[in-house]
């Protein structure tokens, strides 16, 4: 009994310190320790610089662009610099994507979806999702179609909220003013009708103090509004971090479920507020509980694993609900969106085994979190930089005056330029031993690109300035550098890309072509402050929101 004590004892040794060895060739990086590995540098790091792109960035500083860490039970690789992240891009034995508890637990167990699988289940489902959805819009001139409904009817919301706002301020000056005694609609002009002011009166109305009626004395409150300038340009705040995420929803949900939800439905609203909660909590390094699954079982809270799996319990069983309703009324033949094409292939007999209703189910949920998340958060940086940047907005609206007028909705052949928020990338996996830059990357290695760094290091020289003009060059012609690629390369690459471009662009050039952005008084947002997370964004911040005149 003390013997096989022992012998276990020395077992459990000795993997503790062959899990603190760093493999033959493998990236310089920080100390591994025993079961932490650098757990503790990387978490000083990240207090220290706020987020987890400036510790990846912080760690390329010191140990060169690729960076080798391991964190708990996983071999992560970070490449910082545009050379390693294509020459990983474009190998095919980095094609994996990870694998471990925190990329079974959101699908209850097996890894399924699109964004977080690999192997012929991902290239299967690839393939049929992008077919199907071309039939539904996805890349075509249908899809410019629904994304202008979409930000019209954007528009429409936020002229509401302008004039639900201008009522509320000409009532709160109505009750001011004339305490509600007199005729709705008017304003008393504060002119008192006494003796005093006789002459005062005589002026101004040509009328005696008994000639003159109540009327005389107050105004219509339109003219009131104009007159006393409650807002020159009617306007109101809008909190504008979260301002595009029904929007942005619906030109996918429409091709998904055929299905739209209005700009303050509450449903929808509120998964994504989750999902936006959730993904947070994790970043593209993992979650605590990915890196030490033990602590699923002792600390299932701190850990993040509770919150993490309830959270996409609520979003499995809203997307449940859907597919639901669509076999409940499906009709054989009339395929109305991509779950009826899905709901086809399965109630047909022969069918490949990677296709399943939690499959189904699992693929809705990816295009939810990868359809809605990064886009409007794109949109937020893009109204974040211009209300910072108020003269790179007015030489936008001058453009588009001048190209698309105020008349009609923006198209595609309009479009000059875009932007684009910056992160890491989704975690690739070396599916077997392989090598970058000279580097040994070992079977199962976690790779992780640093875009942050690509896209905002030294080699753009201003990159917080924002200048949309860098990517334009003489002749008017879009030049795109060859380290811009925010979508990724290679066989992973982003399947949104068009999508994302033409909602970034149509959307920001409807609401350019009828409102003005600008900071609210005393409210300056930061371009240095984050929500850090899987997809970062801006820190909550409201603009100033008023109808061009
Ligand atoms: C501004 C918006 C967006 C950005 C910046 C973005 C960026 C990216 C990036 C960097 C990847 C990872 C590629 C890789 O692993 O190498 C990716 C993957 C993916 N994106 Fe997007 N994306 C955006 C919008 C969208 C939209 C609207 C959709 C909806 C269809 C979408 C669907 C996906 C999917 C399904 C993947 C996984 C692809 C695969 O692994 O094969 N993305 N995206």
């Amino acid at each position: 009994m003390f013997s096989t004590m022992v012998l276990c004892i020395i077992l459990l040794l000795l993997l503790v310190y062959l899990g603190s060895r760093k493999p033959k060739g493998y990236p310089p990086g920080p100390k591994w320790w025993p079961i932490l590995g650098c757990a503790i540098e990387l978490a000083r790091l990240r207090k220290e610089t706020g987020y987890m792109f400036r510790t990846c960035s912080a760690l390329c500083k010191k140990y060169g662009p690729v960076v080798g860490l391991k964190v708990g039970i996983d071999r992560i690789v970070v490449l910082n610099d545009h050379e390693s992240v294509r020459t990983m891009l474009t190998n095919e034995d980095c094609d994996g994507r990870p694998v471990g508890l925190l990329y079974e637990a959101r699908t209850f167990g097996s890894r399924k979806g699109l964004v977080l699988v690999d192997g012929n289940l991902w290239i299967e489902q690839r393939k049929f999702v992008l077919r199907h959805l071309r039939d539904f819009g996805f890349g075509r001139q249908d899809m410019v179609m629904i994304i202008q409904e979409e930000s019209r009817s954007l528009v429409e919301h936020i002229k509401k909220l302008i004039n639900n706002e201008r009522n509320n301020q000409i009532n709160e000056s109505k009750i001011h003013c004339n305490n509600n005694e007199y005729d709705d609609g008017q304003i008393y002009k504060l002119i008192k009708r006494d003796k005093a002011n006789e002459l005062e009166l005589m002026d101004k109305y040509g009328k005696s103090e008994e000639q003159l009626k109540s009327s005389d004395l107050y105004v219509d409150t339109d003219k009131y509004v104009q007159i006393n300038q409650i807002d020159a340009r009617p306007g109101t705040i809008i909190p504008m971090h979260n301002a595009f995420g029904i929007t942005v929803l619906n030109t996918l949900w429409r091709m998904i479920a055929g299905k739209r939800f209005d700009v303050d439905d509450e449903k929808p609203i509120y998964l994504q507020e989750i999902l936006t909660q959730v993904l947070t909590e994790i970043d593209m390094l993992g979650a605590p509980f990915g890196h030490f699954p033990l602590l699923r079982f002792i600390a299932p809270e701190i850990s993040g694993y509770k919150s993490f799996v309830k959270i996409h319990q609520q979003l499995w069983d809203y997307l449940k609900d859907e597919l639901d309703n669509h076999k409940a009324t499906f009709t054989p033949g009339s395929p109305r969106d991509l779950m009826d094409v899905y709901l086809t292939v399965l109630n047909s007999k022969d069918y490949s085994n990677t296709f399943s209703e939690s499959q189904l189910l699992a693929v809705c949920m990816d295009l939810f979190m990868a359809g809605s998340e990064t886009t409007s958060k794109a949109l937020s940086f893009c109204f974040l930089y211009l209300v910072l940047f108020p003269k790179v907005q007015r030489k936008a609206q001058e453009e588009i005056d001048k190209i698309i007028g105020r008349n009609r909705l923006p198209t595609l052949d309009d479009r000059t330029k875009m932007f684009i928020g910056r992160t890491l990338n989704i975690p690739h996996r070396a599916q077997r031993d392989t090598t970058i830059l000279g580097h040994k990357i070992p079977k199962n290695t976690m790779l992780i690109v640093n875009f942050n760094r690509i896209l905002m290091d030294e080699s753009w020289s201003d990159p917080e300035d924002f200048r949309p003009e860098r990517f334009i060059d003489e002749s008017g012609n879009i030049i795109t550098p060859a380290a811009y690629f925010p979508f990724s390369l290679g066989k992973h690459r982003c399947m949104g890309e068009n999508l994302a471009r033409n909602n970034t662009f149509v959307i920001a050039t409807t609401l350019l072509q009828a409102f003005t952005f600008s900071i609210v008084s005393g409210e300056e947002p930061s371009i240095q402050d984050f929500v850090d997370g899987v997809t970062i964004g801006p820190k909550p911040f409201r603009v100033m929101v008023s109808l061009r005149s």
